[in-house]
């Protein structure tokens, strides 16, 4: 007998978006998720756990991560002001009084001898973070002040850790030192504090075999690390959940589907996409030759408008499905290009056509405020909706 399955059973009604966001609820209540933090950890084995229930194939693989913890820094001008420095992220600690020298961009040539033994101030622009601060370190720099080139100030990774600490500042900060600099010498104190340690991080993937005896894969993940200064609430708890509620719809409400669908939560990501590298580079041939496509979901349930994209490196055969599937159930959508700003980068990069999800305008984007009260509970379902409906028919 011929099995023939109904092409849409009617996921829209299977999927619930209070389920969803109970799970957003859960992956909050741990602190912020840092990479290789005892918050990430506990998000893991949630994730794992509701995999299991769902009778997934549930593996974990773990990866180093280097750990890091802001413990804050201060910034005095000495007989004036107090600024408010930021620290960015992997700056070794540091604790100084000593002058501050202007080295403009951070270009080697901009570092003059004086910077020896004092603190560079840079403007932020054309190089990297890493770049600027080991460029002032190889001048003799003890440690980095890095203002920003538009008002306010930032917040800002330096990718690997570096030799001497960094901050940032605001325009305003910077123009003020920049102005009293231009009248006399200017001696501050600066002290950094940071816990930087070797750790592990893991992607847990859970696997639904598919019918086929060869058959392919397709792939839907969402990464479950957030940034230090905030519960990652829609960035990206609301993707691990949506992805969790997919595959509670798709492990037991639906039938067997021919391909093999792999639902991973990634570690890491906002480390630089730790997690994805780590499981493109360690299953490199599996992705190449099985991988028939790749939904990342990443901030999905706060603003106005979804985007639906890739980075147009493989194929967009899955972006111009959802993307019509998206209209075919009243969404509003609007095309973008994302760049390599999230966990599709990886397997795009080998050759996997991606769609990557994602909703604007997120005003919370890595802060304290990004928090379970701002998510959108009908736009989590929805999108939530889009992605389970794609993968099953896709599958
Ligand atoms: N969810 C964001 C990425 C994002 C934000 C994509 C806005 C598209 C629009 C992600 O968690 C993130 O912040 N990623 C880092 C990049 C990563 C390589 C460290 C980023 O964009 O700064
Ligand atoms: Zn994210």
């Amino acid at each position: 007998m011929v099995l023939t399955r109904p092409k849409s059973p009617d996921i829209q009604a299977l999927y619930q978006g209070p389920e969803a966001f109970k799970h957003i609820e859960a992956l909050t209540s741990f602190g912020p998720r840092v990479a290789g933090g005892p918050a990430e950890k506990a998000a893991a084995d949630y994730i794992a756990g509701q995999m299991e229930n769902y009778e997934l194939i549930v593996e974990i693989e773990q990866f180093p991560v280097t750990y890091f913890e802001d413990l804050g820094a201060t910034l005095e001008i000495i007989d004036g002001a107090a600024l408010s420095p930021n620290i960015l992220h992997f700056s070794p600690s540091g604790e100084f009084t000593a002058e501050i020298v202007n080295c403009g961009l951070g270009f080697p040539e901009d570092c003059t001898p004086d910077v020896a033994g004092n603190i560079a101030l840079i403007q932020r622009g054309e190089l990297l973070f890493w770049q600027k601060t080991q460029n002032a370190a190889a001048a003799g720099a003890i440690a980095v002040v890095i203002y920003n080139s538009e008002p306010g100030n930032f917040m800002a990774t330096l990718t690997f850790v570096t030799d001497i600490p960094a901050i940032s500042v605001s325009l305003e900060n910077g123009t003020l030192l920049l102005d009293l600099l231009e009248i006399t010498s200017v001696t501050v104190h600066l002290n950094v504090e940071t816990v930087i340690s070797e750790s592990t991080s893991q992607n847990i993937i859970g696997t639904l075999e598919g019918t086929d005896p060869d058959p392919s894969i397709l792939y839907l993940g969402a990464h479950y690390d957030s940034v230090s200064v905030g519960l990652g609430a829609n960035d990206d708890a609301s993707g691990v959940a949506a992805m969790l509620e997919a595959a509670r719809v798709l492990s037991t409400k639906v039938q067997q589907v021919k391909t093999t669908l792999k639902f991973i939560a990634f570690g890491a990501e906002e480390t630089g996409l730790e997690g994805s590298e780590n499981y493109v580079m360690k299953h490199e041939a599996e992705v190449r030759n099985k991988g028939l496509g790749m939904i990342n979901l990443d901030m999905i349930a706060v603003g106005e408008t979804l985007l639906i994209g890739s980075m147009g490196l493989a194929e967009s055969s899955l972006v111009n499905y959802t993307s019509d599937k998206a209209a075919a159930m009243d969404i509003y959508w609007q095309p973008f290009a994302p760049e390599a700003r999230g966990d599709h980068a990886p397997f795009e990069t080998v050759g996997v056509p991606v769609v990557f999800l994602y909703q604007i305008h997120d005003p919370w984007y890595h802060t304290a405020e990004d928090t379970p009260d701002k998510i959108d509970i009908v736009t989590l379902e929805i999108n939530g909706e889009l992605a389970t409906t794609v993968m099953y028919e896709w599958a």
